[in-house]
């Protein structure tokens, strides 16, 4: 199992009732860096261990790197409007209702950044109709930096499958896996998802299937369908000693080959050996090429977890089966896509999607939902 990146997994949390803070300045974060403060705390993040500091934010923006050296690639930032009396050396407390979240956070620095220059380093465009773009420039002018230290939080909805680097670590060695390959989705699984993850799997130990829990962009596919039909595929076409399925809360950047990294990192911390970068990675639109997240693994010889890399799967009808350009001599005519757009199409028609795109049992359970999309 690798060791945690930078070297050891980062726990930052307190047993002490927040009761005890109450002299302290208040923030109200929302949701989204609440779930950045428990990744932080729980390891998910290491070696990180607050939000960022100017300098190790330039480093990301620069090298892709903090500036120890570690790779890291996308920046962890905890916006401010500057409107608290507060300052270098204060400990302020950060609050979330709906995630029960109360963290101290050690202020080491205010500062702000140019936001142009951060988005177009990040997501290769300024352009503001790119959801994680749009997403930075909604946020307040100033940063916090500094190291965080939770003190509590709630229990939620999907915590069965919630689990920490620390329990992941320890499942996978009760389960005798040496070699686990990680599986990054933010969607129900197609017939092409299925694919990938059954190749990688039969030259490893386990799967780990991760799907990303959090704020999506409209359309997205919403969190209880997600896990709903991967319950449903693994119930019926998986070898239960042979896949774990956990949650990772956090919202989705759209940052293409930067947050390919980035994935793998969060992978690495949760024990896995091997991570998937299929075909258009954390892509959105046609801001990235298809394969620009498999390319950028190269700038991290030092990244500690294996990228498995895959080309396009589509059915070939002259095939008979699953397959990508390396395998498959027929013209482009012969394949089906597993587009998520058509399928997301035949699914809000009410219908089945062919069982060549996707199990029909999945289908089935997507179906159960009224409203399967985020609005
Ligand atoms: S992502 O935003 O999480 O990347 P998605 O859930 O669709 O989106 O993809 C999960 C993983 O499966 C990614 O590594 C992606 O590149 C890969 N993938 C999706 N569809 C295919 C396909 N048809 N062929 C190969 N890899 C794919």
């Amino acid at each position: 199992m690798p060791k945690p990146h930078g070297g050891k997994l980062i726990l930052r949390y307190q047993e002490k009732k927040a009761d005890d803070f109450s002299d302290y300045t208040k923030i109200e974060i929302n949701t989204n860096l609440s779930e950045d403060v428990l990744n932080i705390a729980n390891g998910v993040f290491s070696p990180i261990e607050g939000f960022l500091s100017r300098n190790d934010l330039e480093n990301i923006i620069v090298d892709k790197r903090l500036t120890n050296d570690t790779p890291w690639t996308i920046p962890i930032l905890l916006d401010y409007d500057g409107k608290s009396n507060i300052k270098p050396g204060d400990r302020v407390l950060l609050v979330n209702n709906e995630t029960g979240v109360k963290a101290i956070l050690e202020v080491e620095e205010i500062y702000d950044y140019d936001k142009k220059k951060l988005v177009d380093a990040i997501f290769r465009t300024k352009d503001e109709n790119h959801p994680g773009v749009s997403n930075i420039y909604s946020m307040k002018d100033k940063f916090l930096g500094g190291k965080i230290t939770l003190i509590d939080s709630k229990t939620r909805e999907f915590d069965e499958y919630n689990l920490t680097p620390r329990e992941t670590r320890i499942l996978f060695k009760e389960k005798r896996w040496r070699e686990i390959v990680a599986f990054q989705t933010r969607n129900p699984p197609h017939i092409g998802h299925e694919y990938v993850q059954k190749t990688a799997l039969t030259f490893v130990d386990g799967v780990f299937i991760n799907p990303i829990i959090g704020k999506k962009k409209v359309g997205d596919f919403r969190d209880d369908v997600i896990l709903k039909s991967y319950e449903t595929l693994i119930q019926n076409y998986y070898l239960k000693e042979r896949a774990v399925m956990s949650i990772l809360r956090t919202s989705m950047k759209y940052a293409g080959p930067r947050e390919a990294i980035h994935h793998a990192i969060i992978r690495k911390n949760f024990g896995c050996t091997h991570f998937i970068v299929g075909r258009d990675h954390a892509g959105v639109g046609t801001y990235y090429g298809p394969y620009d997240a498999h390319d950028i693994f190269n700038e991290f010889p030092d990244l500690g977890i294996v990228p498995v890399f895959f080309r396009s799967f589509s059915r070939c009808i002259k095939c008979g089966s699953v397959v990508n350009d390396k395998i498959c001599p027929h013209d482009q005519e012969n394949h089906i896509n597993f587009s998520g757009k058509k399928i997301r199409e035949i699914l809000n028609n009410g219908k089945i999607p062919p069982e060549d795109m996707m199990r029909k049992e999945v289908a089935e359970t997507i179906l159960q939902f009224k409203q399967p999309f985020v609005k």
